[in-house]
């Protein structure tokens, strides 16, 4: 009896002493097969008590069964801690996964560089409102109401009351609505702006997009001459582009410029030669001009004393103009595919 006891006591201790030893949840499974399967250890003690007297049988019959629930126990408790993530191995010694870093959109690059350019000579960066009364989009630049110029702006309309003075809203087809509000703050000149925002017009193709950005010079101060106009592109155009790009005016009609021109730069893409972006080897970045004596006028400034310039370009054509980049279609700036994007 007590040799019995005794033997039921060791094969418990021998089978935790395993458990804990156990690397793998295979070999857990082995050890409860070596102690509680059909021909395990302690089933094969179950077997041998047949030869002992009822008391006996009853004494070892529970020693066993204490026996079979300790070592059920430490399997289970084993089990837990590989099957816990807690408790999963870890290396810290292994390399980590470097996450990849994304950067600016390259419209947000341009306009910073862009500014930046401006603030150097003396510009001073403003915003305007994106959803723009009428009266400052159009009326105040010298398109009065049913002016078949304002065609060209292709506008989006706000279903909003109409103002009696200022008009419908829109959505801004140019920076330009932001001159006469510019004169309005400012009140006396000298005026320096800078105004670069989101523009909105009803257009989509290689060249277009619905939704675009424009930067706005204004320039406005006594004695102001198309040779200062001349001068400030110029230099913009040698910072931003390089000394190899060439820049230049074309005689055109805007009616809050006069005289007013195009601006073009030689196109990047094809150096000049034509391509499907340019046809002709250049490509228009906009407008520009000598403020309009009405448009002064509508700001508070009298145009006697004073005069001045202004340009509007579009931020993607300058930035896609920019030497080294070959961006052949525009909407590929706003197409958020990121095997594009991540290439710049
Ligand atoms: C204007 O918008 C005038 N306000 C520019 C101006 C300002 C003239 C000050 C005189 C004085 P224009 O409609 O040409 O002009 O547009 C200017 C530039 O904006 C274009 O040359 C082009 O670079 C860009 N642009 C216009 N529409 C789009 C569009 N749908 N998608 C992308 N860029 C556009």
């Amino acid at each position: 009896m007590k040799a019995m006891r005794e033997e039921i006591i060791n094969i418990q201790n021998q089978a935790i002493n395993q458990i804990l030893e156990a690397t793998s949840l295979a070999q857990l499974d082995e050890i409860r097969v070596t102690y509680l399967g059909r021909s395990g250890k302690l089933t094969a003690l179950t077997k041998s008590m047949k030869d002992l007297a009822p008391e006996q049988k009853k004494e070892i019959g529970i020693l066993i069964n204490q026996s079979i629930t300790t070592i059920n126990q430490q399997l289970a408790e084993q089990k837990n801690i590989f099957t816990d993530s807690a408790h999963e191995w870890f290396d810290p010694t292994v390399p980590g996964i470097k996450p990849s870093l994304g950067h600016t959109h390259l419209v947000t690059q341009a306009i910073n560089e862009i500014s930046g350019i401006f603030e150097k000579i003396g510009f001073t960066r403003v915003r305007y409102p994106e959803v723009e009364w009428d009266w400052y989009a159009f009326e105040s630049l010298n398109m009065p109401k049913e002016h078949p110029a304002r065609d060209a702006w292709e506008t989006f309309f706000v279903d909003h009351p109409i103002d009696p003075k200022m008009g419908k809203m829109v959505l801004t087809p140019h920076t330009s609505s932001g001159q006469v509000r510019e004169m309005q703050r400012v009140k006396t000149p000298p005026i320096r702006m800078i105004n670069i925002a989101k523009c909105y017009r009803r257009q989509a193709d290689i060249s277009h997009v619905p939704m675009f950005h424009q930067f706005e010079g204004l320039v406005i101060d006594r004695g102001i001459a198309i040779t200062h106009l001349k001068g400030t592109l110029d230099f913009f155009a040698k910072t931003f582009f390089g000394e190899g790009r060439k820049i230049r005016l074309r005689p055109y009609h805007f009616q809050f410029t006069e005289p007013s021109f195009e601006v073009d730069i030689s196109c990047g893409l094809c150096e000049g030669r034509g391509c499907s972006l340019c046809k002709a080897g250049w490509l228009e970045l906009g407008g520009a001009g000598m403020v309009h004596p009405n448009v002064l006028t509508a700001g508070g400034i009298d145009p006697q004393k004073y005069t001045g310039f202004a340009f509007g370009w579009g931020v993607e054509r300058t930035y896609m103009m920019k030497s080294g980049l070959k961006i052949d279609d525009i909407r590929l700036l706003y197409s958020a595919n990121l095997k594009f994007l991540s290439q710049f």
